[in-house]
Formats: structure tokens, C-alpha cells, sequence
């Protein structure tokens, strides 16, 4: 299965992308978290995405396009992937409608998990990382049992540099501007399937499987 997850910064995406990729054995392919891998790692291309990610902007097309490109060819994408994080801007979309025409296949589902706006910030403000396993937490809505220790393998929690209030109302005017309108672009391809991502973790899980067509109640 090939599945897009859409959905404004903070919404669940990698949340739920975690455990959808475990029950559907597909590759979990994130724009944001190979960013942040490259920047850790000090690559002179994740210097140049850095500076737009601490603003809150958008990383060029021309960068995030090649490197979903390089990442979609790969011999563990053949039967499937879940894309997190891309496409969002509609130029994004159009090229990897081409790139999936060009090996003959298509998108199966794109997954929009829908949050109500006001809910965003705390949930962003509040996340922690872990530096290790890259597990997601929330200090009130998820917390883990010792604030800064990861629950699964006692990894360093840490909050992202782009979690700071004012670079999250940044990132949610730009989905607002660039990416929303991949809503109306999928739903007219009769692609889209629209969650309520504001419900308790697990629930909106079952609700993003039956959109699949899967019983995971
Ligand atoms: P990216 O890393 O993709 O960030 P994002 O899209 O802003 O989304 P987030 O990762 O912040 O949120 P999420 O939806 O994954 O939520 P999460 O599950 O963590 O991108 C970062 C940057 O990289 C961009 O700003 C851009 O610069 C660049 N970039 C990346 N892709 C790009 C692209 N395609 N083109 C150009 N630039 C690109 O959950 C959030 C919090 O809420 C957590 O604390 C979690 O515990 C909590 N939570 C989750 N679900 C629930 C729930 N149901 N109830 C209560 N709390 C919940
Ligand atoms: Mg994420
Ligand atoms: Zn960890």
C-alpha cells in the first residue's frame, strides 16, 4: 500500500504514523525526521534545510522532491510506503504523481488527520523526542514516566528547536498557506479520507484502519 499521511504540524502524523507502519510492515518515510537525521549528522544539505526548519518555513521543493525521489526507488519501498510530512505544497504533489507514474503505480489512500487549530500549540509546545528512538511523547497528553527519560530504552528526551511557540505559529501559517490546499487537490482525486484526530491516541488509530478498510477495533 502506498499512503500519504496529511495533517497541520502536530496533528499525529508521526504519532500514528509509528504504529501504522508496524501493522501494515511498510517503511515509514518522514521529510521532517531525514532532516533532522542529516542535521544531526552535519551534511552540508541539511545545513541549507536548517535554516528554513528554525523559521518555520518551508524547505525548497527542489530539495525535498529529490530526496523522496532517491528514498521512493529504494528496494524496501517496492510493495508499499507511508509518506509522512510529504507532499505539502501542491508542486510536491504533482511530482510525486509523476514519480509514482513513472515506475506505474499510484497512491492508495491519503490519510488526513484533522485537528482543530487551537489544540495545535499546546500540543506542540508540549512534545518531547527522544534523542535515541525518536519515540514522540507529550508531557500532559502522553507523558512519559520520568520526564526526561524514554520509557522503551532510557534514551535523553529533548524538545525540538522548531517546538518554541512563535516558530509553531510560523509552521501553522505556512500549512495554512502552502499545504491545506492539497486537501481540495486529493479529495478530487477521490483519494482522501478525513479523520478526527482530536480524540485519545488509540481511537483515532482504529479510525485511520477503517479508512483502510481494516478492523483494528
Ligand atoms: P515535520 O517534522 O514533518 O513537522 P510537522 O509537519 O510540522 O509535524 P510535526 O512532526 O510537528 O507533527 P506531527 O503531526 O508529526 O505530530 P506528532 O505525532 O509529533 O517537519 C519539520 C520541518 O521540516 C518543517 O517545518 C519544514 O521546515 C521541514 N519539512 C518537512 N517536510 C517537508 C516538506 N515536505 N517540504 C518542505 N519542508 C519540509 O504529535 C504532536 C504532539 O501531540 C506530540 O507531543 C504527541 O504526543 C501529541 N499527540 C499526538 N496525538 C495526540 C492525540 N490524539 N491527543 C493528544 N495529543 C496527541
Ligand atoms: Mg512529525
Ligand atoms: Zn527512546
Amino acid at each position: 500500500m502506498k499512503i500519504v499521511l496529511l495533517g497541520p504540524p502536530g496533528a499525529g502524523k508521526g504519532t500514528q504514523a509509528e504504529m501504522l507502519v508496524k501493522k501494515l510492515f511498510l517503511p515509514h518515510i518522514s521529510t521532517g525526521d531525514m532532516f533532522r537525521a542529516a542535521i544531526a549528522a552535519g551534511t552540508d544539505l541539511a545545513m541549507e534545510a536548517k535554516s528554513y526548519m528554525d523559521k518555520g518555513q518551508l524547505v525548497p521543493d527542489a530539495l525535498t522532491i529529490g530526496i523522496i525521489r532517491d528514498r521512493i526507488a529504494q528496494p524496501d519501498c517496492r510493495e508499499g510506503f507511508l509518506l509522512d510530512g510529504f507532499p505539502r505544497t501542491l508542486a510536491q504533489a504533482e511530482a510525486l504523481d509523476q514519480m509514482l507514474a513513472d515506475m506505474d503505480t499510484e497512491l492508495d489512500a491519503v490519510l488526513n488527520i484533522s485537528v482543530p487549530l487551537d489544540n495545535l500549540v499546546t500540543r506542540l509546545t508540549g512534545r518531547r523526542m527522544c534523542r535515541q528512538c525518536g519515540n514522540i511523547y507529550h508531557m500532559t497528553y502522553n507523558p512519559p514516566k520520568d520526564e526526561n527519560t524514554c520509557d522503551s530504552c532510557n534514551g535523553e528526551l529533548y524538545q525540538r528547536s522548531d517546538d518554541k511557540e512563535e516558530t509553531v505559529k510560523n509552521r501553522l501559517t505556512v500549512y495554512e498557506n502552502q499545504t491545506a490546499p492539497l486537501i481540495e487537490y486529493y479529495t478530487n482525486t477521490g483519494k482522501l479520507k478525513t479523520v478526527d484526530g482530536d480524540q485519545a491516541i488509540g481511537k483515532v488509530l482504529v479510525d485511520l484502519g477503517a479508512a483502510l478498510g481494516q478492523n483494528w477495533a
